[in-house]
C-alpha cells in the first residue's frame, strides 16, 4: 500500500488496480440539498438498503465500512482471536495477510498454482484445515491474477470450512469486473460465507470509500460495535453520494468497460508476441499477473526499476504477492497510455 501510494506513479502507469475515476459532473445527482450531518450512527439506512438490494440480501446483513480495506480488517477482527488458525490463499493481496498477522492469527497458506491457471484446489484447502481453523480467506476475482473461482468450488471450500466450524471470507471487490453474467455474491452460498466489497475498483468512485461487509446478523452487529473503535461514524456526504452512485451503478460501470476490454485485447496481442513474458489470460478483471521468463533473470524488481528509470513505465512488483519473478499490470484507465506502456515493456525486454 505504501509503495502504491508513494512510488507507483509514472508517465505510463500500469501499476493500477481499479478503473479510471468517474467524474462527479457525470453523476446525475442534485447536490443543492446536500447536508454535512445526518442520521447514520450505525450506517445510513438508504445506503444499507442500496447495498442490500444490489446483492439481494437483508439490510441486517450489511455493515458499512471505509472501503474494502476496512471491511477486511473489521471482518477479520470480529472473527479471529489471537492464536486462531487462518488459512489464506497464496499468492494473496498483501494487506489481507498483514491484517491476519496484526491480529496475531496463526496464518497457514493454500497454494493457487500457476500451472493450474491459479485455480483454487479444494484438496489444497483441506490439507491446511485443522480443528483450530477459524477462517479461510480468498479473493474472487483473485488479486493479482483476476481468475474467477466458480460457485461449485466456493461451495466445496464452504463445506470444508463448515466441517471444522470455520467461516470463509471472500473479498469480492473485483467481482463486478465480470461484465457479462456477473456472478452473484458468494454470501448466498451458505451461512459460513462472509463477503467484503466496495465501489472502489470497478466503478471509479474510490474517493467515496464506500465499502461493506455481508455477514449473518449477529456477526454483523459485532462488526458494527467493533467499528465504534475504528471509524465510529461514517462520512455522511460520502454516504449520500454513494446512494446516488448505487442509483446509477450501471452508468458508472459501463463508462470504463470499453477501456478495460480494449486494454485486455492489447494485452493478449502483447503476450502472444512477447516470448520473454507469459500470463494466464482471463476474460475479465482489471489486472493481469505477468511472469518473466528465465532468460530475463526472473528478477522483476531489477526489470521494473529499469522500466521506470529508462522507459517511464510502472507496474507492481510481484514481491508484494510473494512472487518476485512476476509483476502485475492494470487495465481500465486509458487505452492509449496502456498501449504505450506495453510498447515500453517490449522495448525494455529488448
Ligand atoms: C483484493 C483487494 N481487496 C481490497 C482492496 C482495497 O480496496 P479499497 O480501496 O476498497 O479499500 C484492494 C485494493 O487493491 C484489493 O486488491
Amino acid at each position: 500500500m505504501h509503495w502504491s501510494k508513494t512510488q507507483s506513479r509514472a508517465r505510463f502507469n500500469l501499476a493500477t488496480s481499479g478503473v479510471a475515476p468517474f467524474p462527479l459532473r457525470e453523476l446525475p445527482v442534485n447536490l443543492k440539498g446536500l447536508e454535512i450531518n445526518g442520521d447514520n450512527s450505525y450506517g445510513y439506512p438508504p445506503l444499507q438498503q442500496a447495498i442490500a438490494a444490489h446483492h439481494g440480501v437483508d439490510p441486517e446483513c450489511v455493515v458499512e465500512s471505509a472501503g474494502t480495506s476496512m471491511a477486511n480488517h473489521l471482518a477479520m477482527a470480529a472473527i479471529i482471536e489471537p492464536g486462531d488458525e487462518v488459512v489464506i490463499e497464496h499468492p494473496a493481496y498483501g494487506p489481507i495477510l498483514d491484517v491476519a498477522e496484526y491480529l496475531q492469527a496463526n496464518v497457514k497458506r493454500f497454494r493457487r498454482a500457476e500451472e493450474d491457471d491459479w485455480a483454487i484446489d479444494p484438496v489444497e484447502v483441506r490439507r491446511c484445515i485443522t480443528p483450530k481453523t477459524r477462517l479461510v480467506v480468498m479473493a474472487n476475482l483473485h488479486n493479482p491474477t483476476s481468475v474467477l473461482t466458480p460457485g461449485s468450488v466456493l461451495r466445496e471450500v464452504g463445506d470444508i470450512a463448515r466441517s471444522v466450524g470455520a467461516l470463509v471470507l471472500v473479498d469480492e471487490v473485483y467481482l463486478d469486473a465480470v461484465y457479462e453474467g456477473t456472478p452473484r455474491t458468494s454470501f448466498h452460498l451458505g451461512p459460513e460465507f462472509v463477503v467484503t466489497s466496495s465501489l472502489t475498483k470497478v466503478y471509479g468512485v474510490s474517493g467515496l470509500r464506500c465499502g461493506w461487509i455481508l455477514a449473518q446478523p449477529d456477526l454483523a452487529w459485532k462488526m458494527r460495535r467493533l467499528n465504534d473503535l475504528y471509524s465510529a461514524t461514517p462520512v455522511y456526504p460520502g454516504e449520500v453520494l454513494s446512494v446516488a452512485s448505487f442509483k446509477h451503478l450501471n452508468l458508472l460501470r459501463e463508462r470504463t468497460r470499453h477501456i478495460v476490454e480494449a486494454d485486455r485485447k492489447l494485452l493478449r496481442g502483447f503476450l502472444k508476441q512477447e516470448s520473454a513474458v507469459s500470463a494466464v489470460e482471463t476474460q475479465w478483471g482489471t489486472t493481469s499477473f505477468v511472469r518473466l521468463s528465465r532468460d530475463c533473470g526472473r528478477n522483476a524488481d531489477a526489470f521494473l526499476e529499469r522500466l521506470l528509470l529508462e522507459f517511464e513505465t510502472s507496474a507492481v512488483p510481484g514481491r508484494f504477492f510473494e512472487m518476485p519473478d512476476h509483476f502485475r499490470i492494470g487495465m481500465g484507465i486509458d487505452t492509449e497510455m496502456f498501449a504505450e506502456g506495453l510498447n515500453q515493456i517490449s522495448r525494455a525486454l529488448g
